[in-house]
């Protein structure tokens, strides 16, 4: 097969985005505008992708420093052409080379591959849109060929009525685009090196010009605004809740998840609204995840319950447990089977084996905890002393009285119980009951202070 090139324009300041940020680098469903087009390219397979960016300084590579792409700094910005001519030194030399725009992250691969199978010579993207306007348009003969691009401020009136538009994606043989944009001038309305005019040229030289039209219109719509990133982020929310619904997962509201990332449900996935899904999360069989839950790189295992209001973060949950209202499972969280943890419940860095429950207030961090542990309200590791951090561990089949303080490094041995209000500093032994606190005492006759008369 022919070598592919694949030329990522973004060096487009962005000036209405209103950022410092460069605008490739602005997200879009948790992912830079640029790296969506850099998935995309990668998916063809090319023997080189090179990223032509401008404005931010060297933002855009260190960003993007985990792709195997060359970057190509264009400074000042020219124009399409001359961004196009600044990565030609570093492109394959036969072969074809194809444009992408940082700026228009939907674009798919399937489009892309239908470009790639029009034909040899030049292949265009184009477009008929209901208001064509800011675009260069589709010039054709009475036959119905293409004849050239005229962008919007150079094309006449009659011109501008024509509805087919340029996207600026293209694929052209890589020896001529080398030629061609060699030839270019810039004695237009914008004093710019317009990659468009290339179509003329391959016109006049007879070089076959092919059109080929995306399946949706969004995959090629630009961003430059804040308006336009937050209505292309909505289409692609609507396409993953599309996806979702038809692998049957069952959605309270379409209109009302937020995917960032991979999303892998199992059967009878019941997801309600408002929640937010970050990184890889998988969902296994017939767990239901509570309104206005955030989930991030996680894996919850079959039949597990997440109530309304929790937070969970890398962490792995059991099956049938039950996490939430309002439960934050920090990274490093690993539940095993039927564990509950309710609401206000913090646990960070922390293995707890089946059956066990903290259900009410707690915080659990650095511990390894048994099965069947109840672990009562307002029960606190204290797992720092300012400097360093100490695990606390907790055999099976203990139980911990409410509002105790258990001060690492220490082990609560196995069936042991605390009693509640108990500050617990050394290690307790196996199946005894354990408490620290002071004798209940009455004061008799002891008065309440009243206000002092002025
Ligand atoms: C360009 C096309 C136009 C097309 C439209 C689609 C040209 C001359 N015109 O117009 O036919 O309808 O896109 O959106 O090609 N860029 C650089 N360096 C530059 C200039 C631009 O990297 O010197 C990048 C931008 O970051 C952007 C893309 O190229 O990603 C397009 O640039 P933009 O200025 O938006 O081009 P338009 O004038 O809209
Ligand atoms: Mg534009």
């Amino acid at each position: 097969m022919n070598p592919l090139n694949i030329v990522i324009l973004a060096a487009g300041k962005g000036t209405r985005m209103y950022s410092e940020k460069p605008k490739v680098l602005h997200a879009l469903a948790g992912k830079s505008l640029v790296q969506h087009v850099l998935d995309c390219a990668v998916g063809l397979q090319p023997q080189q992708i090179c990223v032509v960016y401008g404005h931010g300084g060297e933002a855009v590579p260190q960003a993007m420093h985990q792709y195997h792409a060359k970057f190509v700094i264009q400074e000042p910005q020219l124009g399409t052409g001359h961004a196009v001519q600044q990565a030609m030194p570093h492109l394959v030399e036969d072969g074809r080379t194809m444009v992408l725009y940082g700026d228009v992250p939907l674009i798919r691969q399937s489009t892309l591959r239908q470009m790639q199978q029009a034909g040899d010579g030049l292949v265009l993207l184009t477009v008929n849109l209901e208001n064509p306007t800011g675009y260069g348009r589709i010039i054709r003969s009475g036959q119905g060929d293409v004849l050239g691009i005229v962008e919007e401020k150079d094309a006449s009136p009659e011109q501008r009525k024509i509805s087919e538009v340029n996207t600026g994606i293209l694929l052209a043989p890589t020896s001529k685009l080398s030629e061609w944009l060699n030839n270019l001038r810039n004695d237009n309305a914008q004093g710019e090196y317009y990659l468009t005019d290339i179509v003329g040229m391959a016109v006049q030289q007879g070089v076959a010009v092919h059109t080929v039209q995306p399946a949706h219109e969004w995959e090629i719509h630009g961003i430059n605004s804040k308006q336009q990133l937050a209505v292309l982020e909505r289409t692609w929310q609507q396409l993953e809740a599309a996806r979702l619904l038809a692998h049957g997962v069952t959605l309270a509201d379409p209109a009302r998840i937020d995917v960032r990332g991979r999303l892998n449900c199992g059967q009878d996935v019941e997801i309600d609204v408002g929640c937010i899904f970050e990184g890889e999360v998988s969902l296994g069989n017939n767990v239901r995840v509570g309104a206005y839950s955030v989930i991030r790189n996680a894996a919850v295992a079959n039949g597990a319950i997440i109530a309304p209001y929790s937070l969970i973060e890398e962490s792995e949950v059991g099956a049938n447990c039950r996490i939430g209202p309002y439960a934050r499972l920090r990274p490093g969280t690993k539940l095993h089977d039927e564990v509950h943890i309710g609401n206000f419940v913090e646990i960070k860095n922390s293995e707890i084996a089946a059956n066990s429950k903290a259900n009410h207030l707690s915080y659990i961090g650095d511990s390894t905890v048994g099965s069947r542990v109840n672990i009562g309200a307002g029960t606190i590791t204290c797992n720092y002393d300012g400097a360093n951090k100490y695990r606390t561990v907790i055999e099976d089949d203990v139980f911990i009285g409410s509002d105790t303080q258990l001060i690492a490094p220490v082990t609560v041995g196995k069936g042991s119980t605390i009693g509640a209000g108990s500050t617990i500093t050394r290690d307790t032994p196996k199946g005894e009951l354990t408490l620290s606190r002071g004798k209940q005492v009455t004061i008799n006759g002891w008065k309440r202070p009243t206000k002092e008369k002025k």
